[in-house]
């Protein structure tokens, strides 16, 4: 099955690596400068990542809960992480190394499934035009050269690298195209699924990893589809049939290394935005961007430690589980788990928080964090509010009693247990 293992997994780890993590001004640096190949050149000629450890990534995600992690193989820029023979801006002609062996081994030691990203985009590649994207978009003689750049060439040597990648690592779970732009703008073309041969490739992707999953952003549809640095509101479907969904999110807006954006997002907010995700049947996928030496960077380190924590005490309630048909109290959202049903709260009510429309379903109530008891009760609509019990509620609502001080959790969760009916 396909996708059986992603649905499962809900939680995966992106790791943004390449030559704009030294430059440490976002991974778009290039464009945004519009940087010359020769003003990029200094990233690659002193390109060290001494301390880019795969393994301690590996363990690193694994011990945040995640299920899988997805690599840059190469980004916009056309850096390549592994050893390719379509070209020589790789990372062995850099630095001796293929970091996307290191990576993949590392991750099947720790059992966690393996995702690669690729760019379909390449701002090295002598054959790729230059687009309205382009970081030559203002230079009228590069656009001028656009008449000897062959997409045709460009189109073999991306199918001839994704060959690489697809044959010779073994078996790839999780592939992340990235992405099409067919739209003119300023006078300049875009690129289109066609500029990609967008149905070649994913043929080429079924023939050689049958069983991996493809996003959608070839600009033809794939296995999943993959909003970016937005949650969706409720769970997505395209015409009437559910659609597979993956958020990606970043730690601080950049997904490559950004050294001066310290715009960190807690990790309190990161843990509902999972929930969130789980709650409409959705994954997250959430970016580090390794620092110009390769380490992650002590501040994403601390906020995955403590996402970490909290997972450890909550997997139940995210891996394995999915969106629950109840409507949730206003303080949080549900995840469901066969029958175990999980209010994540992201506010806490001091005292009571009530759920409608589950009276006499639920047999047994807990905190997940510690696993202690919760007591419920049914109350009458028609009695009066006094100082211990709480306003009359509509009917069929049930009422968890909670204590009054909020459990030292990111996001304290009640588990319920369903009856059997
Ligand atoms: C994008 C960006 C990019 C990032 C990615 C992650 O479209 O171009 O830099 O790698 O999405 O989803």
């Amino acid at each position: 099955m396909r996708r059986r293992w992603f649905d499962e997994a809900r939680f995966g780890m992106f790791v943004h690596f390449g030559l704009y993590s030294a430059a440490a001004r976002h991974e778009w640096v290039q464009n945004y400068e519009k940087l010359t190949d020769a003003e990029y050149r200094p990233y690659f000629d002193h390109f060290d990542p001494d301390l880019f450890d795969a393994r301690a990534l590996a363990r690193r995600a694994k011990e945040t809960g995640m299920g899988y992690v997805v690599l840059t193989t190469k980004h916009h820029d056309g850096f390549a992480l592994w050893d390719t023979a379509h070209s020589d801006f790789n990372a062995v002609a850099a630095c001796g190394r293929d970091l996307v062996r290191e990576y993949v081994d590392a991750l099947r030691a720790e059992g966690l499934r393996v995702g690669l990203y690729h760019s379909l985009i390449d701002w090295h590649h002598p054959d790729f035009t230059v687009d309205w994207n382009h970081p030559r978009r203002d230079d009228p003689q590069a656009i001028a050269g656009n008449a000897d750049r062959d997409m045709n060439r460009y189109r073999e040597f991306l199918h001839g690298q994704v060959r690489e990648l697809l044959t010779g690592y073994g078996e790839i779970d999780y592939l992340f195209f990235d992405f099409t732009y067919p739209e003119e703008r300023d006078g300049l073309a875009g690129k289109s699924p066609e500029d990609w041969d967008a149905e070649g490739l994913l043929a080429l992707c079924r023939e050689l990893q049958p069983d991996m999953i493809v996003n959608d952003r070839l600009g033809i549809p794939g296995d999943f589809v993959t909003p970016e640095q937005y949650q969706p509101t409720s769970p997505l479907s395209r015409d009437g049939v559910p659609l597979v969904w993956e958020a990606c999110q970043t730690m601080n807006g950049s997904w490559g290394y950004h050294r001066d954006n310290t715009d960190q997002k807690s990790a309190t907010l990161l843990v509902q935005m999972l929930a969130d995700s789980v709650s409409m049947d959705g994954n997250m996928l959430l970016n580090v961007g390794p620092d110009g030496r390769g380490a992650i960077a002590p501040r994403d380190e601390r906020t995955l430690r403590e996402i970490g924590e909290w997972m450890r005490l909550h997997r139940d309630a995210i891996v394995g589980a999915g969106h629950a048909d109840a409507r949730p109290p206003r303080e949080g959202v549900y995840t469901r788990r066969g029958d175990r049903l999980y209010l994540h709260l992201f506010s806490w009510p001091l005292g009571f928080v009530h759920l409608p429309g589950l009276a006499g379903k639920v047999g047994y109530a807990r905190l997940l964090n510690d696993g202690s008891w919760l007591r419920t009760t049914v109350s009458d609509p028609t009695q009066q509010a006094d100082l211990m019990t709480p306003a009359g509620e509509a009917e069929g609502t049930l009422t968890v009693h909670l204590p009054v001080t909020r459990p030292d959790v990111l996001v304290p969760v009640i588990e319920l247990t369903l009856r059997a009916d």
